[in-house]
């Protein structure tokens, strides 16, 4: 490990590789790439795989409303024959804090993706990435997916060029920099805490800020003192265009349950930084509209788990099939401990889109 301040931090990730794991070893959501990744597997407790169960539904069915309003911007430029440059724009997906997590495999698969276009974008510091690297390289079935390694003495500059404008259908592997770059996906090295160097590195793997673009953190960015994350998510309103921002974190740090929750992570050397000052729904949501996002929302993860269990009929029966996997006898504390997490959102579009906007946010 290069870097000892980071080292409780980083073990976060193959915690939740490690509860993910479990939850699709006993068929709570199909992951057949989780398994390349988890290292000293073990089953988790049932509240934990359902807990996981609904953060991970949560963010893919986020991501896949983002690529459904992306697709309708898309048809309605065309319509009004808008500028063309922005009708050929490829929705991107950035997840901050990316750890070891499978979604980009996954969606890549998945049917409900396949009419959809992306590109892809993970971010974590390089210890992590470096781990992740290896693992892409060992198994085939995760490389294939962004096809072969190119290797030639070409400048790293002009490869990636070649890469992104379609002439080489492979990835550029910088072992130096842990980053991977191809026309699907890549993993970019850094610290969030320095944004500079983020936004420069990004610009590198060139991020379009005219696509439509969703970020989206998975319990990372509450690791962060709020002042350098609260900058990442005042970037992302400023400079993008057409922005959506799915942020899934803990809340409530203040009741006993939350007094506990919060002493687990200090010991572990990896306190959650930002819940002080955002404890509750609607410091979320201000400190959204505070960043720039006109539309800004958040939900607890209660909430949002109790109306998959009685809206939409497709989510209703996922969760009729997913509460018959496990004996379940721990409903109090549940409850708590879903009030406990939730997820906020915020989305910058122009005015003429606004009727999407309630389509993002459908969960
Ligand atoms: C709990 S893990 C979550 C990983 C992934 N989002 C998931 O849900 O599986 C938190 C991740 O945030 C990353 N992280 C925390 N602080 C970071 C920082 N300052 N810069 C980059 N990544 C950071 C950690 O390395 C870790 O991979």
């Amino acid at each position: 490990m290069k870097n000892i301040k980071f080292k409780s931090v980083a073990v976060t990730g193959q915690d939740a590789i490690r509860t993910k794991y479990s939850a699709v070893q006993l068929g709570y959501y199909n992951d057949p790439f989780v398994q390349f990744f988890v290292q000293n597997p073990r089953k988790s407790q049932p509240i934990m795989n359902r807990g996981y169960f609904a953060r991970v539904y949560s963010i893919e069915k986020l991501i896949l409303q983002f690529l459904n309003v992306s697709k309708k911007i898309k048809e309605k430029n065309k319509e009004e024959k808008k500028d063309e440059n922005f009708q050929n724009v490829v929705p991107q997906i950035v997840s901050l804090g990316s750890g070891l997590d499978t979604t980009f495999w996954r969606i890549s698969q998945d049917e409900k993706f396949s009419s959809f276009q992306f590109r892809y974008f993970e971010v974590d510091l390089d210890q992590v990435n470096a781990k992740k690297i290896d693992v892409i390289l060992k198994h085939k079935e995760l490389s294939s997916i962004i096809g072969c390694e190119e290797k030639n003495n070409q400048k790293k500059e002009e490869q990636i060029e070649e890469i992104l404008h379609g002439s080489k259908s492979g990835f550029f592997l910088d072992r130096k920099n842990a980053e991977i770059i191809s026309s699907k996906y890549s993993l970019i090295s850094g610290d969030l805490c320095a944004l500079d160097s983020i936004i420069e590195r990004m610009k590198i793997h060139k991020i379009n800020f005219e696509a439509p673009t969703i970020f989206f953190s998975e319990c990372s960015l509450v690791y962060l003192d709020p002042k350098y994350s609260d900058a990442i998510i005042g970037w992302i309103a400023k400079d993008f265009h057409v922005v959506f921002f799915a942020n899934y974190e803990h809340i409530n740090p203040n009741d006993p349950f939350g007094k506990r929750m919060l002493l687990n992570f200090e010991k572990r050397n990896a306190p959650l930084l930002g819940i002080h000052q955002y404890p509750s729904l609607s410091s979320q949501i201000q400190r959204l509209k505070d960043a720039g996002f006109v539309f800004a929302g958040a939900d607890d993860m209660l909430s949002i788990y109790n109306r998959f269990s009685t809206s939409d009929e497709v989510d209703r029966l996922v969760i009729q099939k997913i509460q018959k996997l496990e004996f379940f006898d721990e409903l109090e504390e549940w409850n708590l401990i879903m009030r406990h997490y939730m997820i906020s959102w915020g989305v910058k579009i122009e005015s003429e889109f606004i009727d999407l906007v309630s389509e993002f946010f459908h969960l």
